[in-house]
């Protein structure tokens, strides 16, 4: 056992939760109390920091926690610069640094995605705040890495339903529109649809033509098949909606919404998705195809349940090098999968960057050289 260091870490998990968030807490734990550290366990991500809400950490708590879905810290979507306060938003920055020096840490760890990249930066920048984070999320848009933690056991789940909607449209000859996560990502839609076998893949970066769709289909239709699946992307947009957010943004004082806030609300005063894409999608090819369709929205059992073995692995191996970074006293930094090794990125070429699927992407050939209809060529 090397004891080499002495000092204290704070860790929290924030944003939405995903199945690989304990396996990291321990593997950040285990490894930073192998090299001397004491941690600190900071409850519902940023929220319990400015509320100094915290629990001691030790090797008891951490154990048996490695298959566990969510994350026994608690998490929450709060900002410390932008916090809810009896119906106010209000800068708590001010308690969060107080926190922290309250509790003599050295440094604060966060798990968490974009969002939470950009609090720990702020966190660092405004108060002068030590952090490492770590890349969570099940739509894999985070920059510095290969991949994040989260999006393989949610793209297995995803994949497991459209396996099952197979064998349902066939007896029944429908077309059956199951819609994915990923926020403005197409990652977890593409991923689970290429495993899947889905016949329509509908990606945020790829804005679709309903016809194109329509005709794809048909044309299955009448060589014979019996059933279609379409796998959806909660954040695809259409030809059409994409050239009125381009028209708006042009326009001037265009802006679009945040980047990290829920997909599809408003576009410069434009409202452009008021129903679940998946629904408004299975009604108009209803009307347009005529065929029989029916809609699953997988929705948070995406973010449930136990990691799958990779993931495991992956918490495991980017946990516990963070533990041993810490010991080092390397700070400021977002540790990340690169190839086949776990590396310290400096989180300020992380921040502000959303990772989406560039439509060259090898992913996107093998789709359409399986078949698989994109919505924007048939
Ligand atoms: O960022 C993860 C994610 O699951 C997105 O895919 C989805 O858009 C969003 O979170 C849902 O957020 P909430 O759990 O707050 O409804």
């Amino acid at each position: 056992m090397a004891k080499q260091t002495t000092g204290t870490i704070g860790i929290l998990t924030a944003g939405g939760d995903c199945p690989g968030l304990n396996a990291v807490i321990r593997g950040v734990a285990k490894a930073a109390m192998h090299y001397g550290l004491k941690v600190v366990g900071i409850q519902d991500g940023f929220r319990g920091l400015v509320e100094n809400r915290t629990t001691p950490i030790d090797n008891k708590l951490v154990s048996g926690i490695l298959t566990q879905g969510g994350t026994f810290l608690g998490s929450s979507r709060d900002r410390p610069h932008k916090m809810k306060v009896n119906g106010r938003t209000v800068d708590l920055t001010g308690e969060a640094v107080k926190t922290y020096h309250k509790l003599k840490l050295d440094c604060l760890v966060c798990l968490g995605g974009n969002g939470t990249q950009k609090s720990a930066w702020r966190l660092h920048e405004r108060g002068g705040l030590n952090v490492l984070t770590l890349p969570k999320t099940i739509d894999n848009d985070v920059a510095g890495t290969d991949i994040t933690f989260g999006f393989d056991s949610a793209m297995a789940i995803a994949t497991e339903a459209i396996d099952r909607l197979h064998t349902t449209a066939t007896s029944h000859q429908r077309v059956i529109v199951c819609e994915v996560m990923g926020h403005d990502a197409g990652w977890l839609c593409l991923g689970a649809g290429i495993a899947g076998g889905a016949d329509v893949v509908l990606i945020p970066e790829i804005p679709y033509d309903l016809e194109i769709v329509a005709q794809h289909l048909l044309r299955r239709r009448r060589a014979g098949k019996r059933f279609s699946i379409i796998a959806v992307a909660e954040g695809i947009i259409s030809q059409q909606e994409a050239r009125a957010r381009a028209d708006a943004l042009h326009r001037p004082g265009g802006q679009t919404e945040a980047s990290d806030s829920v997909p599809g609300a408003v576009y410069h005063g434009i409202h452009l998705v008021q129903e679940p894409v998946a629904s408004r999608l299975a009604r108009q090819l209803q009307q347009l195809a005529g065929l029989e369709a029916r809609v699953t929205s997988l929705g948070h059992v995406q973010r449930g349940g136990t990691p799958t073995a990779f993931d495991r692995l992956l918490c495991t191996r980017l946990g516990t090098k963070a533990g041993e970074l810490l010991a080092k006293k390397q700070y400021n930094i977002m540790i990340g999968l690169k190839g086949n090794d776990c590396v310290p990125v400096p989180l300020q070429k992380v921040v502000g960057i959303k990772r989406v699927v560039p439509v060259d992407h090898p992913w996107i050939k093998t789709a359409r050289l399986v078949e698989t209809c994109l919505g924007d060529e048939d």
